[in-house]
């Protein structure tokens, strides 16, 4: 056949730069090509396979034949270089640079204090930049749809959003504020009638959108697509061969040459195949050239949709479709519109065909229900001919198989227009409303005889039920020739549950659930067609209003949200920021993909990759390790194993000990065990593939808490704390409850996954370790001791990291140990950067908490007594776990004054991967305990949540369980001003009246105090120290002992600085933290960054500016230029350190009794929810919350914190599940499979509070700690679901306490409402239980 090769090869543009590659390597995808090749750093790897949005650019295309120039947002880890050819790619360097000028969506994202760690800013932009080339006003939804695929780890969306929103035109705008939108703060005259309030974010003097700032097409690329021949490009590489034939003919052909090879269009699945299956194929083919893939034609009986027609493509042509049509001729299109919109994040939109979409052959897909249900049609063809194949029950053969030849292709797909008298809907339920992948979806068509209500034709598949979809076919024949009516409907209903059956053993787990929704979406479908039957008078019934809204969506639509905070006193200096909302400071390097995280620096000569070989099994033993291919592999240099470390082979943690690399035994899934070095990633990660491990199974594996307990299976000590006397108080109460709530792990899901670069400096054993840590002296110490030699040899360096919620401090220190070990053996640099999946199989997340208790109350709602036990699943290594469950017990109280309250804890040692810290530290855990024991004492006693809450609550000065005495002042002040602000008593009854209205909507409302101690209980852990440079000109460098994780604790010290100097903040530099210049520091966490360090810097600046003092009384009016320098000249030291010893704290447990925390944050809040009971989704409505941090520093900092951290918790409660196999393997490796919020779950109107005339005599200018207190927050969705549940349960005749783990999915919350729907499938599973298999997943 003809496999010419065109002489000029590929040719692309990258930012207005031409680029020729003579011969790509097809396996090269343009964010390695990026980053390692064109060394622009700025597009950034978070999971490599299209999840997560930080890898988004924006790639423009000409198409010569309509003239025109597209541009869309492309995921860059999933697009192949070789499909390059003609276009040019814009990633965040090309638009705006701090150097030149800023692009107005890197402006307002800094300015509006959308970057934290920044580690998903340049993704963020480039979303929002693709949208506003395309669209220069979009609507707030286009917005949010827009930003629909960028996955954010920190801010919470809401900032984004606000920044963002500047841009939309409003017609209600006032134009004030130029071409920005004053509606982003129109809530402020709803809040708040003084204009004068102080704003987070100013919209003042933005830059305007320019237009003529964007780069232009290139107009060679257009010069190209005109005159491009259209022959075969073949490319070859290490491995793989790719052919990009210029015509049909040619792909036919090549087809015919090589039918096993795939045809690689949006490469969304097949490149998720080879990148994380480990699929090979050593031929691809991608016809993105050829012209009928992507035509379209519209007919009077429907639609012709080129198979290449990418989602977005196919979303307008629906679009215009649906217009030109009449409305009764277009329920199949808007059926499949409905699915498109909701089909994965716009990245995937913009590449993801059609064709690819159907021969997949994804069980889940949202588009073959529909497709199949719709009666479409596909082209098959090849060099044989061309057919037209039904897409149906016949055309989807298995999981990811079709009736396809080998070397047929799909050419296009028909899409008929409804029938007069045809009913087409399409219905889908994910674990996240955005960007997720469905559990169940579905395609459902009736078809009636004329002006009548009898059903002709039906047909209804699902998705997610199954290997590949599924046709309900019995249930259709129960409906098939009757009227539709309920009798018809419930034998339907009845049909339905034999004609779908799920083993427990189904992949994906959550049977029951599946089942449910099948019988719901069935009856979502049936209300719909009432409702078209009754609009065409064929019926007269009518759907009862308490249904109504089961075919209303939930609401959607964000509202402008508010934050208040007290401004700075009048007197305050201009200059001095402390107290206000001051931008983090390298927030437009971020915004321009400018900073530099740790992958980021560049890469040097002879520099080496490594790759980690974990284990495969749960608990075995190692027979043999084989290296022997490994070492083949073209590129690999050496292999690493415990033997190659010179010293110390394990980590100890509070007690534990921790191999680096294992060489005997493995007691989880996801152990070290070896690693292998390369001279590339690619290189080093097949090396590893080839490393051949034989294990002998010991059967004693351990995975759940009730396994453990069973086989006492803990890490010492167990905790146990009593205060007064709980039998007496449990004997004395009017009644006791028991009852018990299940807390899931988490993911820490930072967006930077675990980073190192390990360099030799060559001489006297010196190591420079460069790494994304939030404790830099932890891994000094490892890495020293691994090695053998003293600290002094090794320096950490931490410009920022990009996030870390606890998940980088021991875990760290051993993969940097290991990293360490690879450098000195091969005594070449050595770079280890985790892929996402290996990150969340390595290293362990929260901790799952089992939390029992036993409670006496009285009839007033006075609770009398508490007695609980808590069991943390820690893992297969000790790590911090025991820490977690100590500091359970001393937060196990929350806010409540418990007369007899006590407490055990203990961690589990199971063979699953070790836990480790997480933000709250086990707090966010214990506390919902409480909080949940407080829920069912209310429904016990029939009365509300928040009167049992405010009864218990701490009032006055009183002692906690360990004796530390507190003043709740501040406590009682956020409840009393939450109340009001969120306006609960008339939101109760709306409430109440809306549940009454709806049967299956329901809504909840919940409000949760927290008292967090703030600081380490090990009073050691409160030091901090900082290093303060004065230079001849003027300018200070600050070093200190903190890290910035995007918490903004260099902006916070940078401030500090500027008042205690009393320069402006633009003379001080923060340039990384160094092991070199502050040492033996303490990890940044237990949210006490800023009180250690900044008080160590104040330190520092306070010496430095008495030293000055006599030069400034010589000379008043001088510069603080002039007294440096005159201080220079007179000898005196402009370099100064700052030492902070801080609080004596501690906690004697023999005496049960502590001052463990220097003091406490307090925090209220309220939110609302909107459960649909029948497929368990819900939508936070609203959450007003009142926080005391005391004065704050940085009020945009500190808000960015308290909602970051309310977003994670609500994740952490209400959606982040980690599944494991039965043989104790993570599941959940990616954004894919693990569901953190995303832009559509944050409250549709939310509400920040900084309390005011608040202060703190504990802590740097009266401020309060307030990284991980909020976190807890969360739990009032958590709690408002439950209330939303408890609703549909009463309407249920279900009164009683129930267990509603957490987090409460869409999965739990829908079976725990007890519809007739749930009822059906469990009462069916209980007549079919005995041959039940093996559940899918571990309930751990
Ligand atoms: C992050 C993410 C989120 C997603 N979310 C959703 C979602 O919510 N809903 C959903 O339905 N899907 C979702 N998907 C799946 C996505 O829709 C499919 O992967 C996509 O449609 C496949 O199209 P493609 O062009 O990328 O196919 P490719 O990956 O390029 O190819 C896939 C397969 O199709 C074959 N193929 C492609 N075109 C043809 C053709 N014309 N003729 C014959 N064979 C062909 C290839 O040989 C290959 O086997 C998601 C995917 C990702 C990565
Ligand atoms: S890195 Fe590309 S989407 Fe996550
Ligand atoms: S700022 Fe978005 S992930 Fe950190």
């Amino acid at each position: 056949m003809a496999e010419q090769t065109r002489d000029g090869g590929l040719v692309f543009y990258v930012n207005g730069k031409k680029i020729t590659e003579k011969n790509p390597d097809p396996e090269t995808m343009l964010l390695s090509y990026l980053r390692m090749k064109l060394w622009l750093t700025g597009t950034k790897y978070g999971c490599g396979g299209g999840g997560c949005g930080a890898c988004t650019v924006m790639v423009s295309r000409y198409d010569p034949q309509n003239k025109i120039i597209t541009h869309f947002s492309v995921n860059a880890c999933l697009l192949p270089v070789c499909q390059l050819h003609g276009a040019s790619v814009t990633t965040v360097e090309g638009i705006g640079s701090t150097n030149t000028k800023l692009h107005p969506v890197q402006e307002r994202i800094a300015k509006a204090h959308g970057s934290q760690c920044g580690f998903c800013t340049p993704g963020m932009v480039m979303s929002m930049y693709t949208l506003l080339r395309n669209n220069p006003q979009p609507s707030l939804d286009e917005v949010t749809e827009a930003l629909a695929g960028n996955l954010c780890r920190c801010t919470g969306y809401r900032p984004i959003v606000d920044g963002y929103r500047t841009f939309c035109e409003s017609k209600k705008c006032c134009q004030v504020n130029g071409t920005a939108c004053c509606m982003a703060n129109e809530n402020r005259s709803e809040d708040a009638a003084v204009i004068s309030e102080p704003e987070l974010f100013s919209k003042d003097g933005l830059l305007p959108l320019d237009p003529t700032q964007d780069l232009i097409f290139p107009p060679e690329l257009m010069r190209l697509a005109e005159t491009q021949e259209r022959i075969t490009q073949k490319f070859s590489g290490e491995r793989m061969t790719w052919f990009c034939p210029g015509s049909l003919d040619e792909l036919l052909q090549l087809k015919a040459d090589y039918p096993q090879a795939p045809i690689v269009m949006g490469n969304t699945n097949i490149g998720l195949d080879m990148k994380f299956k480990g699929v090979f194929h050593p031929v691809l083919i991608s016809p993105t050239r050829v012209l009928e893939l992507f035509k379209v034609t519209e007919k009077p009986e429907g639609v012709c949709v080129g198979a290449g027609c990418s989602m977005s493509v196919l979303k307008g042509v629906l679009e215009k479709t649906i217009r030109s049509f009449p409305p009764e001729n277009t329920h199949t299109f808007r059926a499949l519109l409905q699915q498109i919109n909701l089909l994965g994040g716009q990245q995937i939109r913009n590449v993801a065909t059609l064709g690819g979409n159907i021969v997949s052959a994804y069980p889940n897909s949202d588009l073959t229900p529909v497709l199949a249900a719709g009666r479409c049609t596909l082209v098959a063809l090849s060099k044989e001919g061309r057919r037209r194949v039904a897409i149906d029950k016949d055309f989807f053969l298995g999981f990811a198989k079709t009736a396809l030849k080998p070397d047929e292709i799909v050419l296009s797909v028909f899409i008929p227009a409804s029938r007069k008298d045809e009913v087409v809907h399409a219905f889908r339920h994910a674990p996240r409303k955005e960007n997720a992948l469905a559990t169940v979806n579905a395609g459902m068509r009736a078809w009636f005889n004329e002006n009548s209500n009898v059903v002709k034709e039906i047909s209804i598949y699902y998705g997610g039920v199954g290997p590949t979809i599924v046709s309900a076919e019995v249930v259709c024949q129960h409906i098939i020739g009757r009227p539709w009516e309920d009798a018809t409907l419930s034998d339907g209903y009845r049909a339905l549950i034999d004609d779908i059956t799920l083993e427990a053993s189904a992949p994906g787990g959550k049977v029951d659930f599946r089942r449910s929704l099948t019988l719901s979406l069935l009856f979502k479908f049936n209300l719909l067609v009432q409702q078209y039957l009754q609009e065409k008078n064929v019926t007269q019934k009518e759907i009862p209003n308490e249904m109504q809204s089961v075919i209303q969506p939930l609401p959607k639509h964000i509202q402008p949200s508010y934050q208040e905070f007290q401004d700075v006193v009048e007197a305050q200096p201009s200059q001095d920021p402390v107290g206000r909302p001051v931008v983090h400071r390298t927030a437009l390097s971020q915004a321009t993909g400018e900073a530099v995280y740790c992958d980021d620096l560049p890469h040097t000569d002879g520099e080496l990759f490594l790759a980690i070989v974990t284990s495969s099994r749960a608990h075995a033993k190692i027979t043999h390790i084989d290296f022997g291919e490994s070492l083949k592999t073209p590129g690999v240099v050496d292999v690493i194993t415990a033997d190659d470390i010179p010293s110390k082979k394990f980590r100890t943690f509070i007690g534990f000990d921790e191999d680096l690399l294992t060489e005997s035994e493995v007691t989880c899934v996801g152990q070290t065990i070896c690693g292998v070095v390369a001279d590339s990633k690619a290189h080093a990660k097949r090396g590893a593939a080839s490393v051949k491990i034989t294990y002998e199974d010991v059967q004693d594996r351990i995975f759940t808490l009730e396994e453990a307990i069973e086989k006492q299976s803990f890490y010492l000590p167990e905790w146990k704390i009593e205060r007064g006397d709980v039998g007496k108080g449990l004997n004395e109460a009017e009644q006791v409850h028991e009852g018990e709530i299940r807390i899931g792990g988490q993911e820490h899901f930072y967006m930077e996954t675990q980073s190192f670069l390990v360099v030799p400096v060559g001489e006297e054993k010196e190591m420079k370790v460069y790494l994304s840590t939030q404790h830099p002296t932890m891994t000094q110490e490892a890495v020293a001791e691994t090695l053998g030699i003293p600290s002094n040899r090794v320096s950490c360096h931490v410009k920022r990291v990009g996030g870390a919620f606890g998940g980088k401090v021991t875990k760290t220190s051993v993969l940097a140990s290991i990293t360490a070990v690879a450098a000195w053996k091969t005594g070449r640099a050595v770079r280890c950067v985790l892929e996402r999946g290996e990150d969340m199989l390595i290293t362990g997340g929260r901790n799952p908490v089992w939390g029992k208790y036993k409670v006496g109350f009285m009839k007033n709602g006075r609770i009398a007594a508490a007695d609980f036990q808590y069991y943390a699943n820690g893992g297969n290594t000790g790590d911090e776990s025991v820490l977690v469950v100590e500091k359970i017990l001393l937060h196990l109280d929350n806010a409540y004054n418990i007369p007899n309250l006590r407490g055990q804890s203990v961690a589990c040692r199971t063979n699953l991967p070790s836990n480790t810290a997480f933000r709250g530290f086990g707090v966010p855990q214990c506390m919902l305990v409480i909080e949940n024991m407080i829920s069912d004492v209310a429904l016990k006693l029939g009365r509300l949540p928040e009167e049992i809450r405010e009864i218990n609550m701490y009032k006055e000065v009183s002692l906690t369980h360990y004796k530390m005495e507190f003043d709740p002042e501040n406590l009682v002040r956020c409840w009393n001003e939450c109340k009001e602000k969120a306006d609960i008593l008339r939101r109760r009854q709306a409430i109440d009246i809306f549940n009454q209205q709806n049967q299956y909507k329901k809504r909840g409302i919940a409000i949760v105090p927290i008292k967090y101690g703030v600081g380490f209980s090990e009073g050691f852990l409160n030091q901090a120290a900082a290093l303060v440079h004065i230079y001849k000109d003027g300018s200070v460098l600050v070093s200190h002992g903190g890290i910035e994780l995007g918490q903004g604790i260099h902006t916070k010290v940078q401030q500090v600085a500027s008042r205690e100097l009393n320069i402006p903040a633009s003379l001080i530099h923060i340039c990384e933290t160094s092991t070199e210049s502050v040492p033996n520091t303490c990890p940044s966490a237990a949210s006490f960054g800023t009180d250690a360090n900044g008080m160590a810097v104040k330190a520092a600046c306070q010496i430095l500016y008495e030293r000055l003092e006599p030069i400034r009384k010589q000379n008043p009016k001088a510069t603080w230029q002039n007294w440096v320098m005159t201080a220079f000249l007179e000898r005196i030291s402009l370099s100064a350190t700052g030492y902070y010893r801080g609080h004596d704290l501690y906690m004697d447990w023999k005496k049960q009794e502590g001052r463990p925390y220097a003091y406490f944050t307090y925090a209220v809040c309220c939110s609302e929810v909107e459960l649909d009971c029948l497929t368990g989704e819900y939508r936070t409505l609203r959450t007003d919350m009142v926080v005391d941090i005391g004065r704050s520093i940085n009020p945009s900092i500190d808000i960015g914190q308290i909602e970051g951290a309310f977003m994670q918790g609500l994740g952490l409660f209400t959606m982040e599940e980690l599944k494991f196999s039965p043989s104790g393997v993570l599941y959940t490796r990616g954004p894919g499979q693990y569901k953190i919020p995303a832009f559509c779950d944050v409250p549709l109107k939310f509400k920040v509070y900084l309390l005011a005339n608040s202060s703190n005599p504990h802590a740097i200018y009266s401020s309060k700690g307030i990284g991980e207190p909020c976190l807890f927050l969360g739990s009032s969705v958590f709690l408002a679901i439950k209330d939303a549940v408890a609703a549909a349960r009463k309407d249920a005749g279900l009164t009683e306490p129930f267990t509603l783990n957490s987090p409460a999915t869409p999965e739990r919350a829908c079976l725990a409402c007890s519809t007739r729907f749930t009822k059906m499938v469990l009462e069916r599973k209980a007549e079919s239980a005995s041959g039940s298999s093996q559940p899918w997943a571990l309930d751990i």
